[in-house]
């Protein structure tokens, strides 16, 4: 590996995975051809080959890496299996302590207001993490478990957050009913009084659902619990432009991030060559941004997935181009702006 360059775990995934992966390797080739791409197996695809959804090889690669570029996990196969491909995704969240899980929505319009929603959304506690398991009688259970400690490291990343944009924090929870609710509106209130510029509001989360459905104007940064965050953010995707189009950006403290869509496996689309590419490539974007300290880079793939979303635009936007259409446009629009800067750029 040369010096200075920097090694990005590649974990393309299943179903529409490896698809929508081919075109973040395509343009980080013309891009950041200096960064070193580690392929390595995760999900379904790692089960196939090694009966784990997170080979321990795979770990090792992903926590002395830079930064990690993930494609969705999950197929059919495996919905009903002891052994399943999303197992290895909560694994190795936790392994790599990404708590704090940045999902933007963003939908700029011509006439009315802009939607700009930043969903912070916790990713190594609650209802996924707690204890879980079988009573003698046959009971089911999964528990929500939160310490005060976790939730005081999402709040505080939020309240940053909402500092560095329009100053407004959604704290999203269900205090009417969840003790784990009543102690997180607890923590986000005590930590207020440090953020004087941010105007912080409750919100319980079936009312949320209803507000960003019909104004999601209204909001800048939402804060929330785990399950309620996934739900949220689905959700935020739809209202502006779909899943096709929603990165997420999933960071520690100081190791490395993780960057993966919001968006599944897609078995309805996989292996049709019509998956929309935009959400893996903004989350390229963001691990450019986040994972790279590489603002610029970033900035010039955002501006070639906005190009291509207009030029060659894939079925889910109303379109008819394929994913490595919408890839060659991207990489087109790139080619164009590496050649008019430095010449000496990725040398
Ligand atoms: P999904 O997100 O895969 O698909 C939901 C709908 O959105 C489908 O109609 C699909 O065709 C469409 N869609 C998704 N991505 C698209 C894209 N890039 N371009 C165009 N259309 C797109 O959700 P699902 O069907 O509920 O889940 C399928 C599998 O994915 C499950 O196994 C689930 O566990 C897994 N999953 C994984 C992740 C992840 O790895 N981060 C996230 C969500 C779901
Ligand atoms: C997501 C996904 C995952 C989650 C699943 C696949 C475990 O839906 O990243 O949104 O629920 O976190
Ligand atoms: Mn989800």
């Amino acid at each position: 590996m040369p010096t200075g360059s920097a090694r990005v775990v590649l974990l393309p995934g299943d179903g529409i995975g490896p698809e929508v992966a081919l075109q973040a390797r395509l343009a980080l080739e013309v891009l950041a051809p200096d960064v070193v791409l580690d392929e390595r197996l995760i999900g379904a695809a790692a089960i196939r080959a090694t009966g784990s959804p997170l080979p321990q090889e795979t770990v090792d690669a992903c926590l002395s890496s830079a930064a990690v570029l993930k494609g969705p996990v999950g197929d059919p196969e495996f919905d009903a299996a002891d052994v399943r491909p999303e197992q290895g995704l909560l694994a190795l969240r936790a392994a790599l302590d990404t708590y704090a899980n940045l999902r933007p929505a963003v939908l700029r319009s011509a006439v009315g207001a802009d939607v700009d929603v930043l969903i912070v959304r916790e990713l190594v506690g609650g209802l996924y993490f707690g204890a879980k398991g079988v009573r003698d009688d046959g009971t089911v259970f999964d528990t929500c478990e939160y310490h005060p400690r976790q939730v005081e490291r999402i709040a505080r990343r939020a309240f940053r957050l909402a500092e560095s944009r329009s100053g407004h924090l959604t704290s999203v929870d269900k205090a009417n009913v969840l003790e784990t609710s009543r102690m997180w509106r607890r923590v986000v209130d005590e930590l207020a009084p440090e953020f004087p510029e941010v105007r912080v509001e409750h919100m319980l989360v079936d009312n949320a659902a209803m507000q960003l459905a019909t104004t999601p104007e209204q909001f800048d940064v939402i804060v929330t619990e785990n399950m309620f965050g996934d739900i949220l953010s689905d959700l935020a995707a739809a209202v502006t432009g779909g899943l096709g189009m929603a990165p997420s950006a999933s960071l520690s403290d100081g190791g490395p991030g993780l960057f993966e869509p919001v968006h599944g496996s897609a078995p309805d689309l996989a292996g049709r060559g019509v998956a929309n590419p935009a959400a893996m490539l903004r989350s390229t974007a963001l691990l450019l941004e986040y994972g790279l300290a590489r603002p610029d880079d970033a900035e010039a793939l955002r501006g070639a997935v906005e190009a291509a979303i207009v030029s060659s635009p894939t079925p889910d936007l109303g379109g008819s181009a394929t994913t490595a259409e919408f890839g060659a446009a991207v990489k087109e629009q790139l080619a164009v702006d590496v050649a008019a800067s430095s010449p000496y750029r990725g040398s």
